[in-house]
Order: structure tokens, then C-alpha cells, then sequence
């Protein structure tokens, strides 16, 4: 069955952004042009969603606010000649139904997704984590769905090897690869942040999932985890006790933009993939380490 919709939390405090998250939601610091949620909800739209579930949080309306019209601006651009800029802005908004949900006190990864239940009343959806950028010929999303198709709608964790040093920072899954396959494992478990001593793997979740209905049921039973908060990895943990969970290695470059040092470096490399920002980028990294290297 086609998955329609996704699920993206919103509603966390950015505090490793302050000052500036003081006034501004993290999700809406911009890489280059574009804020920071602007690519998740592309890789939504990317991967056929159509409507996007934002669970947010109070100062949070820029979020709902961008990815509305701005039909002022639109005239106001279009009476001046800037028809690029005048689709540029409008054209995000109106390729995806978007729904927001409040959570009203912050309770972990697994709490947020939770107040969505009232609205996904679909077999599967996704989950998409913003803070994680993921640069891919297909997009990551689309990646886990197509996995999840080829095995009878399953539900599908994305993994990808971090150093085992890092394992404390990530949802960590423990499995056996599929036969025939060399990238898609049946997940015997999941552990949220395990010290490197005791993560049985270094295949760690980046923030994409495809989740069964299901879910429900055991984001209801979990107890508080990690951090005193209700987990989603808790959930999916005790799901995969009784349900088929998979988790699968997806194809392309990930950036943590939820840190200011990731920030920076996503912020570089998006400049050097696009081909109209390169040379500067180039240019300024050269003037860069021959003035101050
Ligand atoms: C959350 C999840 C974790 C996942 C991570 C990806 O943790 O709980 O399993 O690996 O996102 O960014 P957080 O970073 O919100 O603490």
C-alpha cells in the first residue's frame, strides 16, 4: 500500500542554537537559501508524501507560516518582475498538505510521534527527522519504502555505520542481513544511545523510519527511557518482538545539522555540490586557509 503521509516533530527547543532559537525555531536557521526543514519536506514531496504532519510546539508558527502562501509578497514580487523569486516561494506550499499537532509538554522522540495517532489512520507512514539531512540520488524516505514494499509492507529503520566511538549518540540496531541481501537486516533489537561497550552494532538510526500502524499500541506501553523520556526506539523495540522490523542501510551523505559544528559542515558542502555556489565556496575556503590556516 502507498504511504501518504509523514510524521515531522518540531517541537524540540534548539538549545544547542541559542541565541538565536531564542526567537527563531532551529528548523527554520537556513543552509544557504533554504531553512533547515525546507530540505526534510523535500525529501518528503521527493518520495511521494502528501500530507506532512508537523508536531509542534508554542513559537513555533514560522514553521506553519512558511510553508503557507504569502500571496502579499507573491504580488508584490510579480508587480516588480521577480517571477522566479514569486514561484520560488510559493511553489514548496503548494506541493504538500501539511497538518500541525501540539505537543504540549516536551517527553521524547516517542511522545511526539504519539500525539499524531489521532491522525495517521493508515497502514504505514513515515517519520522524518530534520535534524539529519540526507543527500541522495533517491531519497532516503523513498529508499525505506521501497524496502518495505519489496517485503510485505514492513516496517523499516534507515541505518548507516557511524565509528563505534559514536554509538552513545544514535538509535543502535542489532540484526542478521536478509538472505540474498547486503544491505537489508531483520532487526532482532534496538537500543537507544548504548556506550560503545555494549552496542552489539555501529548500524545507527540518522531519524528515518517507516512505521506500521502498530507503533501505536507500544508508544501507548513503553515507560520513560533514556533521559527520563518516553523513547521511539523503546517502541520499536518491543514491536520487534512481535512484528517484522527491518532496518536498512540507505544509499547517501548525511549531515547532523542538529549541532552548530554540523551545521557548519552542511552548510559548506551543500555550497560545494551546487554547482552555482562551488567556486565561491572554493575560493573562500582557499583565501581561508592562506590567511588564517
Ligand atoms: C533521536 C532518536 C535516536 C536517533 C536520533 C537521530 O535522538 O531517539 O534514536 O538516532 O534522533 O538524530 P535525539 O537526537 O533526538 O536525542
Amino acid at each position: 500500500m502507498k504511504i501518504k503521509k509523514a510524521v515531522i516533530p518540531v517541537a524540540g527547543k534548539g538549545t544547542r542554537f541559542l541565541p538565536a532559537t531564542k526567537q527563531i525555531p532551529k528548523e527554520m536557521i537556513p543552509i544557504i537559501n533554504k531553512p533547515m526543514i525546507h530540505y526534510a519536506v523535500e525529501e518528503a514531496i521527493l518520495s511521494g508524501i502528501e500530507e506532512l504532519v508537523f508536531v509542534t510546539s508554542t513559537g513555533k508558527t514560522a514553521i506553519e507560516d512558511y510553508f503557507d502562501r504569502n500571496l502579499e509578497l507573491e504580488n508584490f514580487l510579480l508587480k516588480n518582475g521577480k517571477e522566479d523569486y514569486a514561484n520560488l516561494i510559493k511553489d514548496i506550499g503548494t506541493k504538500i498538505e501539511i497538518i500541525t499537532v501540539r505537543q504540549k509538554e516536551q517527553l521524547g522522540l516517542g511522545h511526539a510521534i504519539n500525539c499524531a495517532k489521532h491522525i495517521i489512520k493508515d497502514d504505514a507512514f513515515a517519520v522524518i527527522l530534520g535534524d539529519d539531512l540526507v543527500l541522495s540520488e533517491v531519497p532516503v524516505t523513498k529508499q525505506l519504502m521501497e524496502t518495505s514494499q519489496a517485503n510485505g509492507g514492513s516496517s523499516v529503520i534507515g541505518v548507516m555505520e557511524v565509528p563505534p566511538s559514536q554509538t552513545n549518540k544514535y538509535g543502535i540496531i542489532d540484526g542478521t542481513l536478509l538472505k540474498d541481501s547486503s544491505k537489508t537486516y531483520k532487526m532482532s533489537k534496538m537500543i537507544e544511545k548504548p556506550e560503545p561497550e555494549v552496542a552489539p552494532t555501529n548500524l545507527a538510526t540518522p531519524g528515518r523510519y517507516i512505521l506500521k500502524q502498530e507503533i501505536f499500541e507500544f508508544l501507548d506501553k513503553i515507560p520513560r527511557g533514556v533521559g527520563g523520556e518516553y523513547q521511539l526506539t523503546d517502541a520499536i523495540n518491543m514491536m520487534a518482538e512481535t512484528n517484522t522490523v527491518l532496518a536498512h542501510v540507505f544509499d547517501g551523505d548525511r549531515f547532523d545539522t542538529g549541532s552548530v559544528n554540523g551545521y557548519l559542515n552542511a552548510t559548506v558542502q551543500f555550497a560545494l555540490r551546487d554547482p552555482s555556489l562551488r567556486e565561491t565556496m572554493l575560493e573562500i575556503c582557499k583565501r581561508g586557509i592562506e590567511e588564517h590556516g
